[in-house]
């Protein structure tokens, strides 16, 4: 089935049972996994309940559109998403986003765990993604343009949103995270970076390397969202430590700061009300 049929048959399929038209589209990524239990919910929709949608297969990830209010903003937030190296089409990796902007969303908000390549950050850090670097993946707008979402050359100058930045800057001093900020490199994974290519990273302009969010954010641009983002530094990328990453490790660090990293996202969601009028 072509993408565009895909997405609109399975929007089709689920349309009734959304309870009401978000405005923000959060996906949570490692250590945020349990920020929607401490909210009011809604309602929810497991993905497994929706035919044809693309489930993750990493241990630890839920599988669920979560709807609940955050202050006056009405929020979906995905718990769980798939990942390029779980095998998946680039289309059906960001299928749930577009799905997310025909339920209503103007806003995404995207979370994850990324490895440090600039050398001032540390294990436990927090970075408000200010630009992104996709060119390692198989671009997701590759193919036939569906133009119902968007153009097809759309202009990547400005993926993350300048005044949603501005939020996130004010909340963060307000609860006393000290946020960095960078350039997220996205690999297609599963395997970690050799040295020689956090290297390469580096030379690049990348702050931050992972293995997600960066084609779900060009999704969300070519539908003219606007777009935020924030990388949990878990772990020095390769080479950096000169020992061996693992994915405990990883999962670990995410786990010690989700409290922060939970509150930060609430609270700048709470903000954006300003901005959606
Ligand atoms: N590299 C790629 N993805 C990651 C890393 C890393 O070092 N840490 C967490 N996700």
């Amino acid at each position: 089935m072509k993408p565009e049929e895909k997405l609109y048959n399975i929007f089709d399929g689920i349309k009734d049972k959304i309870p009401f038209e978000p405005q923000v589209a959060l996906i949570l990524g490692s250590g945020l996994g349990n920020l929607a239990d401490k909210l009011d919910i809604v309602d929810v929709i497991s993905y497994n309940d929706i035919e044809g949608f693309p489930v993750s297969t990493v241990a630890g990830h839920k599988g669920r559109f979560v709807f609940a209010h955050i202050g006056d903003v009405r929020v979906v937030i995905m718990q769980g998403r798939v990942h390029f190296y779980e095998g998946y089409d680039i289309n059906d990796v960001v299928l749930p986003v577009r799905l997310m902007k025909l339920m209503g969303a103007k806003i995404l908000f995207v979370t994850n765990a990324a490895g440090g390549v600039n050398e001032d950050f540390m294990p436990g850090d927090l970075m408000l993604i200010t630009d992104h670097i996709a060119k390692f993946v198989p671009s997701c707008l590759l193919g036939k343009n569906i133009d119902t979402l968007g153009e097809r050359f759309p202009d990547m100058s400005t993926v993350y949103n300048e005044n949603l930045c501005g939020i996130i800057r004010e909340n963060a001093d307000k609860t006393g995270v000290k946020l960095r900020e960078g350039v997220y490199l996205q690999f297609t994974g599963p395997e970690y970076e050799t040295p020689a290519e956090v290297k390469m990273s580096r030379i690049l302009g990348a702050d931050a390397v992972g293995m997600s969010t960066a084609c779900e954010a060009v999704a969300a641009n070519h539908m003219n969202m606007m777009v935020c983002g924030i990388s949990c530094i878990t772990n020095m990328a390769s080479g950096i430590l000169k020992k061996p990453l693992n994915h405990k490790e990883v999962q670990e660090t995410a786990d010690m700061i989700s409290e922060k990293f939970e509150k930060l996202v609430i609270s700048s969601i709470r903000d954006m009300s300003k901005i959606l009028g």
